[in-house]
């Protein structure tokens, strides 16, 4: 796998997966958009992985965006090119992932790197964080699904205050508005998703999939959400993890998934 992705694989049930490019803070070149996909391909049929953490290289950046000096003089054919594929092989790939992805905020999340990390399931930042989305004062806009994840996480009339100021947002800010769910140290970044993260894997893989289908359905206006919980929740009375669960509780055990 190519030098751009890190994986880590110490902790039991986790990949620490982090953007490699830190002389450019992390930025999104399309090697790093193929290596990405790579790597998530190969995890999604990992078994021995049950959760993901999605963090940039270095101290100063999650991710600084998608690469400048690649696009720059990119066409306009290019440029949707360059969006279509971006959110088929990463954005969407990660929103629709049947594992959790947890983004780990550890500095400069702006452009494609806010992009990354709101399309990721949840989001913790550390206290150096600096979100914000400044594609505007480039002459562009966000092409890797911002302007319609951020007003799905903070409503509509900040993130249209957010896409047109090119402003950006502290941690607390952030927090303040439900853009992230927690603020850390930046060293008590990786050990406190770690702590939810072990909580999230003790729990049952099959249904955690199935709610993030479902959730995530209630977002697509093609689907009806409730009705993808009445199917998914039916389904899970087909699972292992289902009989293991309902039975571990009534034989006052712990369950084992
Ligand atoms: N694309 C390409 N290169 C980038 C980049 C990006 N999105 N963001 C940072 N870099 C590069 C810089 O060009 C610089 O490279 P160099 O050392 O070869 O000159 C290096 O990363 C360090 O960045 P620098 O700007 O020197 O750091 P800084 O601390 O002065 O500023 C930022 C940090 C994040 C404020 C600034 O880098 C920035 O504004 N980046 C672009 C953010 C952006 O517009 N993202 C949306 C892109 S669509």
């Amino acid at each position: 796998m190519s030098a751009t992705i890190l994986t880590n694989r110490e902790h039991p049930y986790l990949a620490v997966v982090a953007i490699n490019r830190p002389a450019k803070l992390n930025a999104l070149n399309e090697e790093t958009i193929h290596a990405l996909h790579g790597t998530l391909k190969s995890l999604e049929k990992d078994d021995s992985v049950r959760v993901i953490v999605l963090t940039g290289m270095g101290e100063k950046a999650f991710v600084a965006g998608a690469d400048i000096a690649e696009f720059m003089n990119f066409s306009m054919d290019e440029g949707k090119e360059l969006a279509r594929k971006g959110q088929e092989m990463v954005f969407d790939f990660i929103e629709n992932f049947p594992k959790p992805v947890i983004a780990a905020i550890n500095g400069f999340a702006l452009g494609g790197g806010l992009e990354l990390a709101m399309a990721c399931h949840f989001r913790y930042a550390s206290e150096n964080a600096k979100m914000g989305l400044p594609e505007v004062s480039l002459g562009l806009i966000p092409g890797y699904g911002g302007t319609q994840r951020l007003p799905q996480l903070i409503g509509k009339g900040l993130a249209m205050e957010l896409i047109m100021s090119g402003n950006m947002m502290t941690a607390g800010a952030a927090l303040s508005c439900g853009l992230v769910n927690k603020v850390v140290t930046q060293e008590n970044l990786l050990p406190s998703i770690l702590t939810v993260a072990s909580k999230i894997a003790s729990n049952s893989s099959s249904a955690i999939t199935a709610a993030i289908k479902a959730v995530n359905a209630g977002f697509d206006f093609e689907k009806n959400g409730y009705d993808t919980e009445i199917k998914s929740f039916g389904a899970c009375f087909g699972t292992g993890d289902f009989v293991e669960g309902t039975s571990a509780f009534l034989n006052k055990r712990k369950p084992k998934f």
